[in-house]
């Protein structure tokens, strides 16, 4: 009895005692985690942007590239970042523009890993040399050579199929390419259709592509009354169902294997209803925004908005420029109100708002720097005009996946502003020297032809730059489930 009534004592006492660390576990760990939120939040807020430590150890040079090691720290896919991680051999020099090849390489390896070694020390040896060390790259490339390289492979083998429709269908209009010169905000659109079904790229035979093209026009729908904005997720979901009923190819793949190009920021909901879409097909988009739930970085592509113009550009020296920052747009989110309230009377920074005095070109040409500011979107065509005048382009828009990214090295040619730092913007601009500007404009004029559409496109114009991101990205959706085991055994070896 003594026993078991001591026993009980003990019990309830170790009761009690669990249920007080139950209570302080209780509070413990909400409170634990809120910490650590908080410390992570202002981790977050501390590597991007300058706004707490400027004043300290602020340092203009990391505006400018560095040696190529870099690209493949920020390298773009994750397909990337395994198979570079996986790469038994000196994986710093592996770039991602023969992560497809490797892919290939990997997949297809049937023979022993001694190929894999020498397909490595190959590739480390083509490499060699093709960078600087160099604190100022001058490359606007992450890595030239193989992007050449690469591109001639692509120009030989690219095959993309494009559903057939004849123009009496009843949305033919919006399903072949526009019979004339495409212009205004949304043209890369209907320029990126138009330049395609002319290219080499096409083929008739489903068998040999490499991708198939979705043609609707997502900014040509949103015209047609009997689509319009309203009627576009119907519209997709219907278009896709019928290519699944009459071709095979959609379901073979679930659409890994297709994509869309849109420019319009209403092509992203129009989505909504055909989610295979949306998380399996490449969606090459001008809103391309980390931060946006229809946007999949490196599995979908982002497409430059551009203001289409023929002809060569004015040359303007940048001692010509004596203005040193120029924006004009609405007040249509909440970064261009902070824009025109830390900036709006300034001499240097001169924002618009409302209709310009001047001709537009004018400011563009006189300024050194033009403001991209993010408005309802990401992307506008600020960027586009700033590269085609030879302004250097400074992009305030957070989450924005740039155009080409992983081809291009964009802090060569821009600068690249978290929201934060709005109010920072001069003391940024003045800390970059004047031999960093040079080096940035001349950057600026080097990348201006990937930034132009042509009628009859020209070798790395915006059109084959565009093709060139869905080659990237077309062997990486071929995987079945027994290839990714190939590929994990193959890279232990
Ligand atoms: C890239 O990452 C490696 C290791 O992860 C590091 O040693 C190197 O400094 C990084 N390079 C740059 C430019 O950040
Ligand atoms: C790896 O690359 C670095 C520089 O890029 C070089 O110093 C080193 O020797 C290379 N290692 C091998 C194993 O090739
Ligand atoms: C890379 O280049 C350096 C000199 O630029 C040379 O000494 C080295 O042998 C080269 N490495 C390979 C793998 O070609
Ligand atoms: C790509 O192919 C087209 C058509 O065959 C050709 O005109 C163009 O010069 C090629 N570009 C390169 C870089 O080989
Ligand atoms: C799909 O096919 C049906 C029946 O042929 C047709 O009525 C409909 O318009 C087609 N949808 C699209 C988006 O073309
Ligand atoms: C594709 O899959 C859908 C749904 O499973 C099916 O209805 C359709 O018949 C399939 N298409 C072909 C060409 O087999
Ligand atoms: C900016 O200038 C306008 C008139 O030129 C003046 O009314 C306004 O107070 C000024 N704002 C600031 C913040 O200086």
């Amino acid at each position: 009895m003594v026993r078991s009534s001591s026993f009980l004592h003990n019990f309830s006492s170790i009761h009690r005692n669990l249920i007080d660390s139950f209570n302080s576990v209780f509070f413990l760990v909400p409170l634990t985690l809120a910490f650590i939120t908080y410390l992570y939040i202002l981790f977050y807020i501390y590597l991007t942007s300058k706004y707490f430590i400027f004043t300290h150890h602020y340092n203009p040079t990391n505006f400018l590239p560095k040696p190529s090691n870099q690209f493949v720290n920020t390298s773009s896919s994750l397909f990337h970042h395994q198979i570079i991680q996986s790469q038994p051999h000196n994986s710093s020099v592996v770039s991602s523009f023969h992560v497809s090849e490797s892919i290939q390489k990997f997949t297809s390896l049937t023979s022993s890993s001694k190929d894999g070694e020498d397909h490595a020390l190959q590739e480390a040896k083509e490499l060699n040399g093709s960078k600087g060390n160099s604190v100022v790259s001058e490359e606007v490339f992450h890595d030239k050579d193989m992007f050449l390289e690469d591109y001639k492979e692509m120009n030989k083998s690219f095959k993309i199929y494009v559903y057939p429709h004849s123009k009496d269908e009843p949305y033919a209009h919006a399903l072949l390419p526009v019979d004339f010169e495409p212009s205004g905000n949304y043209a890369s659109e209907s320029y990126f259709k138009k330049s395609l079904m002319q290219s080499h790229f096409i083929t008739k035979d489903p068998s040999e592509a490499n991708l198939f093209f979705l043609p609707f026009s997502i900014s040509r729908l949103r015209h047609d009354p009997r689509v319009s904005v309203g009627g576009l997720q119907d519209f997709v979901r219907s278009y896709i169902y019928n290519i699944s009923q009459k071709y095979p190819y959609w379901n073979r793949t679930s659409g890994t294997d297709h994509f869309y190009v849109a420019c319009h920021s209403i092509g992203r909901s129009a989505m909504e209803k055909a989610e295979e879409v949306k998380f399996n097909a490449i969606q090459v988009v001008c809103s391309s925004s980390y931060f946006l739930s229809g946007y999949i970085a490196h599995k979908d592509a982002s497409l430059p908005q551009i203001w289409p113009r023929q002809g060569d550009p004015p040359q303007v020296a940048s001692i010509d420029r004596k203005k040193l920052a120029f924006f004009a747009g609405a007040i249509n989110s909440p970064v261009r109100t902070k824009l025109l309230e830390v900036w709006k009377n300034d001499s240097e920074i001169s924002v618009h708002f409302g209709r310009l005095p001047t001709p537009y070109s004018d400011e563009l040409l006189g300024s050194k720097f033009c403001l991209h500011v993010k408005g309802f979107e990401v992307n506008t065509a600020r960027i586009g005009d700033a590269i085609y005048y030879g302004c250097v382009p400074v992009i305030i828009a957070n989450h924005y996946d740039l155009p080409f990214a992983d081809i291009l090295d964009w802090k060569s040619f821009s600068l690249v502003v978290p929201t934060l730092d709005i109010p920072l913007l001069k003391e940024i601009l003045h800390e970059v020297s004047s031999d960093e500007y040079t080096t940035l404009q001349g950057n600026v004029l080097k990348v201006r032809r990937h930034f132009q559409w042509n009628l009859l496109p020209t070798n790395y114009d915006a059109f084959y730059m565009v093709i060139y991101e869905l080659w990237l990205r077309r062997s990486s959706m071929r995987f079945s489930s027994n290839e990714f085991l190939d590929l994990d055994q193959n890279s232990k070896l």
